[in-house]
């Protein structure tokens, strides 16, 4: 039996994300933001799509065939998506990760049926034991392997061109005005911003990106400056590297948000928007308030929302952990600490 509306399976439910208007965000910037809310996909984030891609392509190109391993250096997201999409088509997954990822992301890993290798955060991108360096020598001694390697795989930059920016273009009915996107990998915002701005040159893009990254300063000086580098808490947002998946020259702008501005922006995202999102999510909406002086009040501004906050609900949304990691002060009156703080950002 088949009936009309269902779907053959849960791959079917990827993209065609609902933008939702931002009330509270839009008043406070005057201007009009709309969030690309990425979590409605299956594997609750933006990666789905480029993850999808990139094993159709690979499947399409004879480099992946029945029985096949899928190998990704991953914080968990795209370890997520190719998860999902190996369990229905039957092939392996191994994944290399970092201490930083979360208890929930790596419960949601195995739960899919992966492989997980925890790789030590501070690791150099070069040295033999980063996440990097061990998906990299896995994938050369299995035969029937993919790498996907995001940081340097076109199908990121596609799955964005191909799907997030027609959606975008549509649903805003051709009236952006401006695109901001963390930067990770790149794909995002670079897919994306490519195929809006070959519709219409004058859509300005914007990158946010954390205190601790390189991105920032390669795209401003064109210098790779390893002093930028420091340890950051903002999951997915900046590199310690420059990925060729970065066209930088689709961006007009990179903006740098602090860990506890952007952890902070995202607990208050859930109580005045009624979303959840990750750390990304929050780094991208204090990115917003920072480049807020580039805003009219007719624009139209979408903001990627790239995850669900269900993934760190023993980080960002614990409060110990908050405070343990000096984003919240160890005062009794949690929410009245936390006022405080957004209060001192002079932005609430
Ligand atoms: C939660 C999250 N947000 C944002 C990003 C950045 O997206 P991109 O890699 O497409 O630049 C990532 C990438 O890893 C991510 O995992």
């Amino acid at each position: 039996m088949r009936l009309k509306e269902e779907k053959e399976n849960i791959l079917q439910t990827i993209g065609n994300t609902p933008l939702v208007y931002l009330k509270n965000v839009s008043e406070k910037l005057n201007t009009n933001v709309y969030a690309k809310v990425e979590a409605f996909n299956p594997g609750h984030s933006a990666k789905d799509r480029i993850a999808l891609y990139a094993v159709n392509k690979a499947e399409k190109e004879g480099r992946l065939k029945v029985g096949g391993t899928i190998i990704e250096s991953t914080s968990g997201n795209t370890g997520r998506s190719l998860a999902m999409i190996a369990a229905l088509r039957g092939y392996k997954c191994v994944f290399f990760t970092t201490t930083k990822i979360s208890f929930e992301k790596e419960t949601f890993l195995r739960a899919l049926g992966a492989e997980v290798h925890i790789c030590p955060a501070s690791a150099k991108s070069d040295a033999p034991e980063s996440y990097y360096s061990r998906a990299k020598s896995l994938h050369a001694s299995t035969p029937n392997s993919i790498y996907v390697n995001q940081y340097y795989n076109d199908s990121n930059i596609e799955g964005h061109y191909s799907s997030t920016g027609p959606e975008i273009w549509n649903q805003t009915e051709n009236k952006v005005t401006h695109y901001v996107a963390c930067v990770g990998s790149g794909g995002t915002i670079s897919g994306t911003a490519k195929f809006l701005k070959e519709r219409n040159r004058s859509i300005k893009v914007y990158g946010v990106d954390a205190f601790g990254s390189v991105l920032t300063k390669f795209h401003r000086d064109g210098e790779f400056d390893e002093n930028e580098i420091r340890p950051y808490k903002l999951d997915g947002v900046g590199k310690k590297i420059i990925p060729g998946t970065v066209l930088f020259e689709y961006i007009d702008k990179f903006y740098q948000v602090e860990d506890k501005k952007g952890l902070l922006r995202a607990r208050h995202l859930a109580k005045t928007e009624s979303i959840l999102t990750g750390p990304s999510g929050g780094a991208a909406i204090e990115g917003l308030y920072t480049m807020k002086d580039e805003f009219k009040p007719t624009d139209c501004v979408v903001v990627i929302l790239s995850d669900h906050g269900a993934g760190y609900l023993s980080t960002l949304y614990n409060d110990d952990w908050m405070r343990k990691n000096g984003f919240m002060e160890s005062d009794a009156n949690k929410n009245g600490a936390e006022a405080k703080n957004l209060h001192n950002q002079n932005q609430v």
